[in-house]
Order: C-alpha cells, then structure tokens, then sequence
C-alpha cells in the first residue's frame, strides 16, 4: 500500500515566535494521525528549533534545499552532513523557484538529489512546467526531461527511497489550482513513465501534488488515484488549514 504524505514547505517565511505556536497547533491537531507521513520542510536558520518542537510528535522535518558538495569552499551553502547534524528526514530538491530563480538546472538538481540520497536524505524532487510550456502543449516533455535528468545520475531504483512533486509553476502561489483531472493526468504520465523501468518502484512511489492546495481543495485532490498526498505552501504557514489538509489524507 503507497504511504501518503503532506509536506509543508514554509518557504522564506517564519519567526522563532511564530514558529513555536504554530507547530505547537498544528502538532496538537494531526496528534493521532499515523497513516500517512507528515512533514515540513523549513528555513535552515529553524531547524534546531524545529527539531525541538517536533522531536517527540509524528512530523518529520526537513530543508527547502541542500548543496551538491560535501564540503569545501562553498561560501552560504549548507551540505547534506549539516542537515544531518538535525536529523532532517527530507529535503525538497528542484523547487522551482530554485530552478528559476537560482538557475539549478536539471543536472543540479540531479545532483542535489543523488547527495541528499548518499546522505541517508529522502529528497522530495520537485518537476512541473509553466503556463507557457502548458499551452505549448510540452508538459510532459519538460517533466519527462526532469525525471531523467535524475534517473541517468542516480538510477531508477533510487526513486524506492525518494518522493516526487509534481507542481504546476502556474498553480504556485497564485489560487489557481490544477483542477483533480488536470494534476492526475500529469501524475499519472509520471508513474507511467516509471513504470516503464520498474514497475514495483512506481507502484510504491508518493507522488504529492503542489501548487494553492486548501483545506478546501485537499479532498477532491487527495481522492484522485495517482495523488498520495501534497506539498503545501502558504497553507502550511496556517495552522487550521494545514491541519485540515492532512486531516483530508485520511
Ligand atoms: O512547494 C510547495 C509550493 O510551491 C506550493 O505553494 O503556496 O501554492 O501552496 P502554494
């Protein structure tokens, strides 16, 4: 059975203030909730915080992104061994605002993703195309592209120790979700795709949905059968509506 998961991606937002009363709320709200995975991936300077506040609740947390170096002269990079150093379980990879605006194209990301994975990190790797790639009617080559960037540096069979979301640039933080048809069809091509080289790892990959889920749009999305769960921004900096939506997984 595929394990579900909502992942909260908090972005470049947060205080230590806001943070302890949000994760506090949001810990008392999905208390009890064992089915699925839950998670949220938070600002480098948070993490011991974070890690404190979660330790002993069923939310894992993680970082918004890593470096493809070990060690060295990197200056502002943060390495796999540091996030490990708060005992990170994940680490979102591609976000494509990272792919946007700090230019990590394919081959970085496949990189970040394949340290990440000899760190013991299960990267959450984001794919997904922009409005214009949309009406061109190229979204599944771009996302095809993306996939196989990592799958020739890291193998298939690193997919059984990864997740993937899929996140329509044109549906991030702008309200304008992915209708449940439009983000099942793309997650659909993505396990297809990767059932083509191994059907076992397709089955059991989590393949979340990103892009303005809501307490309000989380059921319907949720319920589509290639949709395992969400990678969820602004809503996750809610503690009602992100409690909602993991509620929504079960
Ligand atoms: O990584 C999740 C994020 O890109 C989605 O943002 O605010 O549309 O839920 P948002």
């Amino acid at each position: 059975m595929r394990e579900k998961m909502v992942a909260g991606n908090w972005k470049m937002h947060g205080s230590l203030v806001d943070n302890k009363q949000l994760l506090d709320e949001v810990a008392a709200g999905v208390d009890g909730l064992k089915e699925a995975r839950l998670a949220v991936c938070v600002p480098y300077p948070y993490l011991s915080s974070v890690q404190d506040a979660l330790r002993s609740t069923n939310i894992a947390w993680g970082a918004q992104n890593v470096s493809q170096y070990e060690k060295g002269a990197y200056t502002g990079e943060v390495s796999t061994s540091m996030l490990k150093d708060f005992e990170c379980r994940y680490v979102i990879v591609g976000h494509s605002e990272r792919r946007t605006l700090f230019g990590e194209n394919n081959t970085i990301v496949a990189e970040k993703y394949l340290a990440a994975q000899r760190a013991g990190i299960t990267p959450i790797l984001c794919v997904g195309e922009t409005l214009e790639q949309r009406e061109a009617g190229t979204t599944e080559r771009v996302i095809e592209d993306q996939l196989t960037a990592v799958i020739r540096l890291a193998g298939i069979d690193s997919l059984s120790q990864a997740v993937v979301a899929y996140e329509p640039i044109w549906a991030i933080g702008t309200g304008k979700t992915a209708s449940p048809q439009q983000a099942q069809d793309v997650h659909s091509f993505i396990r297809t795709g990767i059932a083509n080289e191994n059907a076992s790892i397709a089955r059991e990959l989590a393949i979340l949905y990103g892009g303005s889920v809501k307490a309000n749009n989380a059921p319907e999305l949720f319920a589509m059968p290639d949709i395992d769960g969400g990678l969820i921004g602004g809503a996750s900096l809610i503690a009602s509506e992100f409690i909602a939506i993991c509620r929504a997984l079960h």
